[in-house]
């Protein structure tokens, strides 16, 4: 009957089978209604509803069992709405199994000098066009639900590290200088023309005239980090926290689909333990089926990753599912894994594919180097993906892509993928058999400094 009801609530089920004995690892398997997927998982990106250059078919036999679509680009093209009427996000792009989507959060962030935050949401510029778009915590679970996905994101506000590096810039740089239409930061004014309401009555409305709370602080910048104090990171930080807690309130009420889709909520916090302590605290008080990590690998270096994660993963509920957020490179997986992270996603594999960047287990190799010129070795021994067992050369590889050629793209994503999902494959069997020495020998990548 316990079984039942819970049953009844969640259209999710995590069963943990297997708890390795030195760390903190835990093998297991999620349940959805579009079938199941075993964890630790890594989860490819299609953003755009599809795996670029990938069938369906060919990404489900590449090993991925889950794959991550993205509100805020479906949103903007071609509508949710749209989605919906198509019969969603599964039906339309041929792909059966769990789909998890962002919620626009991050996306948010990435086009932070085009946005204006506000406690009710953000207004940002579609970088298609210029028109202006609001995009608040029950506008995310609108899309989400009509897009369908089994898993879908809590609309959070996810701020940049103290010193955003230059990985971050040009990961926010990819946006702009996109399409056509006006460039401007939106206004006030834009706001409230845009809300059915004025902005500041209606927050004044929500919070009792607390003028102080109307607008992200004037001197923080809501979007780059790039030379704040400790105080003034600390403050923005604890505004984040804050907001993605009360928005997360709000994501659970709209959420209208609750027992066909499952919402993760989002622990923030940036690299401040105490800030990150309060957030898992309050997350986990929703009782929600799963949590993710988010704000981690948002300029921070690998050694700020680690810690805030090897944190953070033990502070959310054991029995949930734990979702580390657009994390990352091999040695941070494993990391993660081994802390008690469940979940990953990250575009690394397909977007470094497209541009001649292929995996191996000693690390990247740069397939248009001259060096590649006449190498009649398969991109890694061993490996079962269609470019290494299909006989393609580096020495092809290189000249595809030299050539401009689509197919250059297509193995090298499909090997991509693949290694991600041998590395997952080989750390559930080292889980399974309490046993990481197989991981050391294999992949020395997940070792490297
Ligand atoms: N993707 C990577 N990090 C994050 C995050 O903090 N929030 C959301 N919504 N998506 C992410
Ligand atoms: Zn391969």
């Amino acid at each position: 009957l316990i079984k039942l009801s819970r049953m009844a609530e969640s259209p999710l089920k995590f069963e943990i089978e297997v708890r390795d004995q030195t760390t903190q690892a835990r093998l297991g398997r999620v349940s959805t209604l579009h079938g199941s997927f075993d964890t630790p998982a890594f989860m490819n990106v299609g953003t755009q509803a599809t795996v670029k250059g990938l069938l369906p078919e060919q990404v489900e036999s590449l090993g991925a069992q889950i794959i991550l679509g993205n509100t805020y680009h479906l949103m903007l093209r071609p509508g949710s709405e749209l989605i919906d009427q198509m019969g969603g996000l599964h039906k339309w792009m041929r792909w059966d199994k769990p789909i998890l989507t962002d919620s626009g959060g991050f996306q948010v962030f990435s086009l932070a000098d085009i946005n204006r935050m506000t406690e009710d949401g953000v207004v940002f510029r579609n970088h298609l066009n210029g028109s202006l778009i609001d995009m608040t915590p029950e506008r995310s679970m609108q899309v989400q639900n009509h897009l369908g996905s089994d898993i879908m994101m809590a609309f959070d506000d996810c701020p940049p590290a103290k010193n955003v590096n230059e990985h971050a810039r040009q990961r926010s740089a990819q946006f702009k200088n996109v399409g056509g239409g006006n460039k401007a930061k939106p206004t006030r004014g834009d706001v409230n023309k845009l809300r059915s309401k004025g902005e500041a009555q209606r927050q004044e409305e929500q919070q009792g005239g607390d003028k102080s709370k109307r607008w992200s602080k004037g001197g923080v910048d809501p979007a780059l980090g790039a030379g704040m104090d400790d105080a003034a990171y600390i403050q923005r930080v604890k505004e984040a926290n804050e907001r993605t807690i009360r928005w997360l309130e709000r994501c659970k009420k709209a959420h209208a689909r609750k027992s066909e889709q499952a919402l993760f909520g989002i622990c923030q916090g940036g690299t401040d333990y105490e800030q990150r302590e309060w957030c898992a605290k309050r997350v986990s008080e929703l009782d929600l089926p799963g949590y993710a990590i988010g704000g981690v690998a948002v300029g921070e270096g690998p050694e700020e990753i680690k810690k805030v994660v090897q944190f953070t993963a033990p502070l959310l509920p054991e029995e949930k599912p734990r979702y580390l957020m657009g994390v990352g490179y091999e040695r941070d997986i494993l990391l993660a894994v081994q802390a008690g992270v469940d979940m990953f996603d990250c575009v690394l594999p397909t977007r470094n594919g497209r541009n001649a960047n292929a995996f191996t287990s000693t690390g990247q190799i740069r397939l248009k180097n001259a060096k590649f010129a006449t190498d009649p070795n398969p991109i890694e021994d061993g490996c079962d993906c269609p470019a290494c067992s299909g006989g393609f050369s580096r020495s092809y590889l290189r000249h595809l892509f030299r050539a401009d050629e689509m197919l250059g793209g297509i193995l090298v994503s499909a090997h991509n993928i693949r290694h991600f999902q041998r590395f997952m494959l080989d750390i559930r069997a080292a889980i399974r058999q309490n046993d990481w020495s197989l991981i050391r020998t294999k992949w020395p990548v997940a070792f490297a400094e």
